[in-house]
């Protein structure tokens, strides 16, 4: 078993990924941290609540509520990829009787800030906490700042960030995480914690199809599969409208789903065969116009012995992770 922290901008793709997490016998979540990134730290906190909600857990994780900006840069948010609520605006759907459709988990936000949840946990279990960082950096590198010896005794930080042989997805050369704290994300690729990678070079492998999503949940009444119908309708729409569109005149690919981006370094602490990685010497555009926000690395090359080396996941048995994700998550 092993224990995490998740850090995350819920984001529809950060609600897959937390349900993945919770129903994964291989993980504990001891923690949730949020921060800003999809839309505002205030909106994903409360977003957190609602997915927690959604799965009426038994025992439920501390929640706490990280940085509102990033290190230096102006924060930068996706409200239309993810809906103006960051959950594909399903804040607005009611009962019959007039009640919202989904309420919050009955549970506290911690009074502890994000970054010190972080770093308590990190000296709680030390040598054993994995930080699962699918938002932008910007708490973790806060708390590397902070207290970098309790950080050094993280396992491991697995990332849903950057993009190598993949044009961005918010500027040509950048992805969004890295885009909106590419500060950040250079702390954190710099440290020297052992940092697991999950690229758009991997997770543009995975397409979660209207067609799938349909197959998947059609006729079932679970709370999940209800969540997962009304959240990804304003994103399938975005993916229709400027990814599709634009990505299929390039080859004969799909032109229909959403990437699950989120979801993929859950599957990679649990399910490691489904995913091939290399190592790479991982560096961040911090100060570039056109490639501010660009990640680099010579994934041909040998790495560099004297800096830290990320492992790099470029490649994902897509469909077998689809299947298991659904398979998880019912
Ligand atoms: O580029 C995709 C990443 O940015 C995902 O984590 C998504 O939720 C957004 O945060
Ligand atoms: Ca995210």
């Amino acid at each position: 078993m092993q224990r995490i922290l998740i850090d995350t901008d819920p984001g529809v793709d950060d609600a897959l990924a937390l349900f993945l997490a919770l129903k994964s016998p291989e993980l504990r979540v001891e923690a949730i941290t949020s921060v800003s990134g999809n839309v505002h730290v205030e909106q994903a906190t409360q977003n957190v609540l609602t997915i927690l909600g959604v799965l009426e857990l038994d025992e439920v994780p501390i929640v706490a509520k990280g940085e509102a900006q990033p290190l230096v840069k102006p924060l930068v948010t996706a409200a239309h990829v993810h809906g103006e609520d960051g959950l594909g605006n399903i804040s607005t759907l009611r009962n019959a009787d007039g009640s919202p459709r989904y309420l919050p988990a009955d549970t506290e936000i911690s009074s502890t800030p994000g970054v010190a949840l972080i770093l308590e946990m990190a000296r709680h279990y030390p040598d054993e906490l994995v930080v699962v960082a699918l938002g932008p950096l910007t708490n973790i590198a806060k708390a590397i700042r902070t207290d970098p010896v309790s950080m050094r005794r993280l396992r491991n930080i697995v990332v849903m960030g950057g993009a190598f042989e993949e044009y961005g997805n918010v500027t040509t050369t950048a992805e969004f995480n890295i885009f909106v704290d590419p500060h950040a994300a250079q702390d954190v690729f710099n440290f020297g914690v052992p940092v697991h990678i999950a690229p758009l070079d991997a997770t543009n492998q995975v397409v979660l199809t209207g067609e799938r999503l349909h197959a998947e949940i059609a006729g079932r009444r679970d709370s999940v599969s209800q969540f997962l119908k009304d959240s990804t309708v304003a994103c399938m729409e975005f993916y229709r409208q400027h990814v599709w569109s634009r990505r299929s005149l390039q080859a004969n690919i799909e032109t229909d789903g959403i990437h699950i981006h989120d979801a993929l370094p859950i599957g990679i602490l649990t399910h490691p065969a489904y995913f091939e990685s290399v190592d790479a010497y991982v560096q961040v555009e911090t100060e570039g116009n056109l490639t501010n926000g660009m990640t680099i690395a010579d994934l041909r090359e040998e790495p560099q012995p004297q800096h830290p080396k990320a492992r790099v996941c470029v490649k994902v048995e897509a469909e077998t992770f689809l299947t298991h994700f659904f398979e998880r998550i019912r």
